[in-house]
């Protein structure tokens, strides 16, 4: 495939300082770079071993941070197919948090990351904010030396069981309780918060994660959505609605993310439709302090390097 460069010349704003593949801080870790791959989009950030390109040496190539996919207490075996629908502007999933639970993780997927020098960003998501702490802890006992492992990110897009069903992200002190467990249980990794778009006031909810000990933002996670099948007029999800994600959503994620760091001014590591260079270059105009590749990385697995690498002066 060609690169950016070599179909349309890049060109950097005069605005444009920042060093994408210097180091940098959140909290307490230094991250090696701006430009990561967001959560479920690279699987557990160990398949890009084997992909070849004459462009890059490895899809790891300038990256900052592999976010993984996102584990849970127990094992997942996801929700029924079809999970997966791709529209003109972006994709609508359904996966249901499909993944090898957080013992198995700790035991095979994170040693193995660490050992392949992955700059690695756990993803946590649980049903009762009391597990998060658990996660966290059981993490800290078993990766306290690992020096690729960063940091948590806290994916609060779950239904909260233990609160009645309602969603962990839309509701200040469920969030903040989820944070506070998890800050305990890491003093020295970054604790980003990773917040739903659908909600009104999305600044609030950041403002709860901060004050709980969050060192940072992720938004946005997908937004909710439905496509129908004109043939059987039926939702082409089994479940109806599903997660809308890629290019389509990325003024709302430009839109949260400004409201955070208007309101806040909280540290936010943007994610939402970034394709290009100049879609990451939205959100550090904003005032990003990291972007995340998603989408785009599932049809590119060298998306988020080309990224990194556009965005960095010769
Ligand atoms: C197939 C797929 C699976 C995803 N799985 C997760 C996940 O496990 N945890 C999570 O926090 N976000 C997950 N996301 C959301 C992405 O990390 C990201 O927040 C969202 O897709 C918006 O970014 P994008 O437009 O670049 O894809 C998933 C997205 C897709 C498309």
């Amino acid at each position: 495939m060609a690169g950016n460069a070599e179909r349309n010349p890049v060109k950097l704003p005069p605005w444009w300082t920042l060093d994408p593949v210097a180091e940098f801080r959140i909290g307490p870790r230094a991250f090696p770079g701006r430009i990561w791959t967001a959560s479920g989009c690279f699987a557990y950030g160990l398949s890009g071993h084997d992909i070849a390109s004459s462009e890059f040496d490895s899809p790891y190539t300038g990256l900052g941070a592999v976010v993984t996919k996102t584990v849970t207490p127990a094992p997942r075996s996801g929700n029924p197919m079809p999970r997966l629908c791709e529209l003109p502007h972006g994709a609508l999933n359904s996966i249901g948090l499909e993944n090898v639970g957080y013992e198995r993780f700790l035991q095979e997927t994170l040693p193995e990351l660490e050992r392949r020098g992955v700059p690695t960003v756990v993803s946590l998501a649980a049903t009762r904010p009391d597990e998060f702490g658990e996660m966290c802890e059981a993490l800290q006992s078993t990766a306290a030396g690992y020096e690729h492992w960063h940091g948590v990110e806290i994916n609060l897009s779950c239904p909260n069981v233990a609160e009645g069903g309602h969603d962990f992200g839309r509701n200040p002190e469920t969030v903040a309780r989820c944070v506070a467990v998890s800050r305990e249980a890491l003093p020295d990794r970054a604790l980003l918060a990773k917040l739903t778009p659908n909600v009104t006031d999305v600044a609030e909810l950041a403002a709860a994660a901060a004050e709980a000990g969050a060192d940072a933002i992720s938004v946005i996670n997908t937004v909710i959505g439905l496509e129908v099948d004109l043939e059987s007029g039926l939702p082409v999800l089994p479940r109806r609605y599903g997660g809308y994600s890629g290019p389509g959503i990325l003024p709302i994620g430009l839109a949260k993310t400004d409201e955070i760091v208007q309101k806040t001014g909280l540290p936010v590591v943007g994610v939402g439709g970034i394709r290009t260079y100049q879609d990451a270059l939205k959100y550090f105009a904003l005032g990003a302090v990291a972007v995340q590749v998603g989408t785009a990385q599932m049809e590119d697995p060298f998306a988020a390097a080309r990224v990194a690498r556009d965005l960095t002066r010769a």
